[in-house]
């Protein structure tokens, strides 16, 4: 048996290909490289093709969307002390396991809007301000940053945010994705998948990386100590957040792709040229102490490490960086149930028991 079910095929899907030795991932026939530029609405679009009837063309869509957040925005008056005490992701999964389940479009919506509405409102709430409702006429990724900050996002801004959807809007058979397939090969309904792929991209294996990530950043402070601070961790047996890859044995080409944003960010002055120059330390070293330390093993940079960045500058707060994952993935995780639930039978491989077994009668 394959530990961790490495080189497992436990789905056929049409949505996307993470091929881990070119180092390239295809979301429904485009390469990453060429969706560069388009929204998170458009990418949501192309993943639920196919997977609802009524499905509205890609401008009606937005607007739709926008509808949703309005919609969802309800369910706000539920964030009560006890569920704003939670952290950010625990407080949004809470609000999400409010919506009714169903496997129809306006389930759809409304889980695909309703981390969006409901990260920042909960981020504000904590902080003892009042959340900001909605703009349906907005970007899903412009009005996430309103409701965050209370203005009208810069187009640098707003569109950094929206490449950080699309680059993180599906992604083969990851953990959280597998979740979802089991759940909804029960036919359980839409909101159920999703509720079990949050709690799944939750650990820091899968989505909870970002957060440490910047733990590091703060921890090494400048360049020069960076190998240091990079050899001592690897010498109490700690994995350095933001490198390695289950799949890719090459470098994450979602990396590439939000060091691009973080470098146009970084331009627009929106991001402190110094912190920009630490990450790229960081990361350097971090790349030559592995391949030192770890020679049989090929451990590249992965997305954690330039989502933290770019997530920072945007002024989300790092322990609410996994709730924004899950904003972007959303769009996957519900292609994924639809797929499943209309095409594969029930998940339910086998054990293999290595316990005792009952004494044979004398
Ligand atoms: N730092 C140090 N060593 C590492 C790292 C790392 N980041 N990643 C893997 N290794 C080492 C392991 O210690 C192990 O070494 P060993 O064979 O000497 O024991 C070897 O590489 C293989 O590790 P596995 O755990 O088998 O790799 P796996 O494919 O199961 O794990 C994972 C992939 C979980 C992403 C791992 O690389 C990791 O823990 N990275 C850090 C956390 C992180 O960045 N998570 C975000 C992933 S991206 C995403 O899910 C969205």
């Amino acid at each position: 048996m394959e530990s961790g079910l490495e080189n497992v095929v436990a789905a056929e899907t049409m949505l996307s290909d993470v091929d881990g030795a070119a180092g390239r991932l295809i979301i429904r026939g485009i390469s990453l490289d060429d969706l560069g530029g388009q929204s998170a609405e458009a990418v949501a679009a192309l993943l639920f093709e196919g997977f609802f009837d009524d499905l509205p063309d890609s401008g009606a869509f937005a607007a739709r969307l926008g509808a949703a957040r309005r919609e969802v925005a309800g369910e706000l008056r539920h964030a009560d002390p006890d569920l704003l005490a939670l952290p950010p992701l625990e407080a949004v999964r809470a609000l999400l396991a409010r919506l009714g389940d169903g496997d129809d479009l306006a389930t759809a919506f409304r889980l695909l809007a309703a981390p969006a509405v409901f990260t920042p409102a909960v981020l504000r709430l904590r902080r003892g301000e009042a959340a900001i409702l909605p703009d349906a006429t907005l970007s899903q990724a412009a009005d996430m940053l309103r409701m965050l900050t209370g203005g009208a996002p810069a187009r640098a801004v707003a569109g950094a945010l929206d490449t950080y959807l699309v680059t993180v809007s599906d992604h083969g058979l990851n953990a959280s994705t597998f979740a979802a397939r089991v759940v909804a090969s029960t036919q359980a309904g839409l909101v159920s998948a999703s509720l079990a792929a949050v709690s799944a991209l939750k650990g820091p294996l899968h989505g909870g990386a970002p957060g440490p990530v910047l733990d590091m950043l703060d921890a090494i402070a400048t360049p020069a100590r960076a190998e240091a601070w990079l050899e001592a961790a690897l010498d109490r047996g700690d994995r350095l957040m933001g490198f390695g890859h289950r799949v890719y044995r090459v470098r994450d080409p979602r990396a590439d792709a939000l060091k691009g944003a973080v470098r146009s960010l970084a331009g627009a002055g929106a991001l402190d040229a110094g912190r920009l120059r630490l990450a790229e330390a960081v990361e350097a070293a971090a790349l030559a102490v592995l391949q030192r330390r770890k020679p049989g093993r090929r451990l590249d940079t992965n997305v954690e490490f330039y989502t933290a960045l770019l997530l920072e500058a945007l002024g989300f707060p790092r322990e609410a960086f996994t709730a924004v994952f899950a904003t972007g993935r959303m769009a996957g995780w519900i292609a994924h149930a639809r797929e499943q639930a209309r095409g594969g039978r029930l998940i339910r491989p086998q054990s293999r028991y290595v316990g005792p077994r009952p004494q044979a009668a004398a």
